[in-house]
């Protein structure tokens, strides 16, 4: 059965490359990120997870803290890490977990065997603290994913967590965000006293709370 949005994240023990974790107790009281590749020494695995580290200080801006799994075993992580060093410029920063029984991969349905019948795709899992999904994304093996945009998603579940807005398209920190429809007029002049605009009575923009 899938894991859906709103739904409480399924805990697990595992190996990783920073030794062994019981899930839940790793997050703790952060935001967490969890995000499976196909496999070990390929390609497009190795630019992505360069690109995690090099983003591993925006995260932690975040409070959010990020591991990366596939169903290699951790001798196979420990030897990659050191070519994704090398050929990406950077030091992996975050734990891989090892998933060689696949009891993690299984339970988050990162295995579609239509697409690859033993190897992980692409997922990402973004986990409020409460411990609730938030996001999920499967991407194809041949397509490297936007970790910039995983940094956007999260700006805007930690922005709407507090306040009455939504995000429209393609925002980024710092635009203007659309007031809630079940919200009133009267109750939006309260909420947002430096005003906002009515473009039509469903869709009103005002500058992002702080
Ligand atoms: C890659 O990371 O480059 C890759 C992995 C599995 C299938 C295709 C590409």
């Amino acid at each position: 059965m899938a894991i859906r949005l709103g739904d409480s994240v399924p805990d697990f023990t595992a190996q990783t490359t920073e030794g062994e974790i019981r899930f839940h107790d790793w997050l703790g009281d952060s935001w967490g990120v969890l995000f499976s590749h196909p496999a070990d020494f390929t390609p497009v695995c190795t630019t992505e997870l360069g690109a995690v580290a090099k983003l591993k200080p925006e995260f932690e801006k975040r409070n959010t803290k990020i591991i990366g799994l596939s169903v290699d075993p951790l001798e196979s992580h420990k030897g990659w890490i050191e070519d994704i060093n090398d050929t990406q410029n950077t030091t992996v920063n975050f734990p891989m977990i090892a998933d060689s029984d696949r009891h993690v991969a299984l339970t988050y349905d990162m295995i579609q065997p239509n697409a690859d019948a033993t190897a992980t795709v692409r997922s990402v899992f973004i986990i409020d603290p409460a411990k609730k999904l938030r996001l999920t994304l499967t991407y194809p093996a041949s397509t490297g994913r936007n970790f910039a945009e995983i940094l956007r998603v999260i700006d805007s579940l930690q922005l709407t967590e507090y306040e009455k807005v939504a995000t429209p398209a393609d925002w980024q920190q710092g635009d203007d965000v659309v007031i809630l429809p079940s919200i009133p007029d009267e109750e939006a002049k309260q909420l947002f006293p430096q005003g906002f605009k009515t473009h039509r009575p469903y869709l009103r923009t005002t500058a992002a709370p702080r």
